[in-house]
């Protein structure tokens, strides 16, 4: 284990008997940097807000992940308890005297009977939760809710379903979340159980530059356990600060696109599947002259991987030789996927052993038995984004026999027929106002949502396989 300074010895020499079975010191300290993010004044007045038009008279407050206990400056209750893990944190907190700080894990021990449970719980992706603190926070929530968090799930919806399981029957739930959670499929069995309970729910869509270090649309989202009626609904910021009503989660009235699950796609119909997640592509994928400096042999070492479709214009049809070499191979993007379907040369081999520890520290590494022997994907016939402006995504055909990696996706089974339609945006169909953004300005499609739409466009029984 190394530390940079006395003062981040000091910090780990803390923080290590608390995150004890959370794993490897350095994924630890990865998550807890990723957390760092401090709610701007106006939005905790802003979610405030939200609960005092709910509420006349609060009790008891918890914040999990609680910070300098920002949320115990505004608002009025008789108690606030905030758990925050990091003492850095929280050392300095100004609290009013009813509130207090509790330097320990969220999910260290059961919080029942709470009136309000409020904060912004930590953003961090499912690849950067430590393996432990994965599996700790899991237990619990099965536990007290019976639900299976996904593995997709991000550090945020641990948070959401601990701070519903703490509260009383009657209790608020008011939290700052990304606003995707309305349609992730990776939240499908948060929002069931909170769908099964019937309770009241009002989301909040905040404009997107709430937090500028974090490329997410932010929601207040409000759970009132009091209201049984079943109802959802949806709102948007404006620009005066107001909130106008949305029709649907994506705000059109077509609603959001839906969902094929996997396993309703007959086996040979068009299918979208998730470009390859290596567990890192900082050492798995290779630039031309990261390729060319480590003696990894084309086809032998590696083979092309396409980890955007940004550089391609717009008009781009084909992923061929020339483009490759052009806009991927010359300019030094990541193009060259390791393979892993056949023993290793002597060179990858080499190449391999000489990867830093620190350069695999993710949770996808670290799982493998070998930390970098992903399953090698199948060539798609045609390479897809899945973030987009437009009206429907960047679609070219992959004659390189490319592979798709992280934010691209392969669509496999398709006729050339229907490779032309999807080329050319299915002849102007709008996907983008049924899709949640993502993003300042951005949409990400999800696979299961292109599934869907092929079944739609293709009518998929008869596609040829
Ligand atoms: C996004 S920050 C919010 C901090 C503060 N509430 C605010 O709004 O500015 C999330 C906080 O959660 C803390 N945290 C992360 N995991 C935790 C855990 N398991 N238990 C307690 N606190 C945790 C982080 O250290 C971080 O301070």
């Amino acid at each position: 284990m190394e530390f940079g300074t006395s003062s981040d010895t000091d910090r780990a020499r803390h923080l290590i008997p608390l995150t004890r079975d959370w794993g490897a010191w350095n994924t630890v300290s990865l998550y807890l940097d990723r957390c760092q993010v401090d709610t701007p004044d106006e939005l905790v007045a802003a979610t405030w807000a939200h609960v005092n038009a709910l509420r006349t008279s609060i009790g008891k407050v918890v914040d999990f992940g609680a910070g300098d206990a920002r949320f115990a400056r505004h608002g009025s209750f008789k108690e606030y308890v905030g758990y925050e893990i990091d003492r850095d944190r929280c050392r300095n907190a100004a609290l009013p005297t009813n509130a207090r700080l509790v330097n320990d894990c969220a999910f260290s021990g059961d919080v029942e009977g709470a009136d309000l449970c409020i904060g912004n719980p930590p953003f961090v992706r499912n690849q950067d939760l430590p393996v432990g603190w994965r599996q700790k926070a899991s237990v619990v929530l099965k536990r007290r809710t019976g639900i299976a968090v996904s593995g997709l799930a991000n550090a945020w919806q641990y948070f959401f379903l601990l701070s519903l399981a703490s509260l009383r029957e009657d209790g608020l739930c008011a939290l700052v979340i990304p606003y995707e959670w309305v349609s992730r499929p990776s939240a499908k069995a948060l929002r069931d159980y909170i769908t099964a309970q019937k309770w009241n729910v009002s989301v909040y869509r905040l404009v997107d530059t709430t937090f500028d270090s974090v490329l997410t649309t932010s929601s207040i989202t409000i759970v009132d356990k009091s209201v049984r009626d079943g109802q959802w609904r949806y709102f948007e910021e404006t620009a005066e600060g107001d909130y106008r009503s949305l029709p649907s989660p994506s705000g059109s009235e077509q609603g959001v696109l839906g969902y094929l699950k996997r396993s309703d796609i007959v086996a040979g119909a068009p299918r979208a599947i998730r470009g390859l997640s290596p567990g890192t592509q900082k050492v798995l994928t290779l630039t031309e002259g990261e390729r060319v400096r480590s003696g990894l042999e084309v086809g032998r070492d590696v083979v092309p991987c396409v980890t955007t479709l940004r550089q391609l214009p717009n008009e781009a049809k084909i992923l061929d030789e020339a483009t490759f070499r052009a806009l991927y191979r010359n300019p030094g993007q990541k193009c060259w996927l390791i393979r892993t379907d056949d023993e290793p040369s002597r060179a990858l081999q080499a190449y391999l052993d000489a990867v830093p520890e620190a350069e695999y520290q993710t949770s996808t590494c670290l799982e493998r038995e070998n930390w970098w022997k992903f399953k090698m994907p199948p060539v798609p016939a045609l390479l897809m984004a899945m973030s987009f402006k437009g009206e429907f995504p960047k679609a070219v055909a992959n004659t390189i026999e490319a592979r798709a990696v992280g934010g691209v996706c392969g669509i496999y089974n398709v006729d050339p027929v229907q490779m032309q339609d999807l080329i050319g945006g299915l002849n102007g169909v709008n996907i983008r106002d049924r899709i949640v953004a993502h993003s300042n300005g951005l949409r990400k499609v999800e696979i299961n949502q292109l599934n869907a739409l092929f079944f739609d466009v293709f009518n998929s029984s008869t596609a040829s396989a």
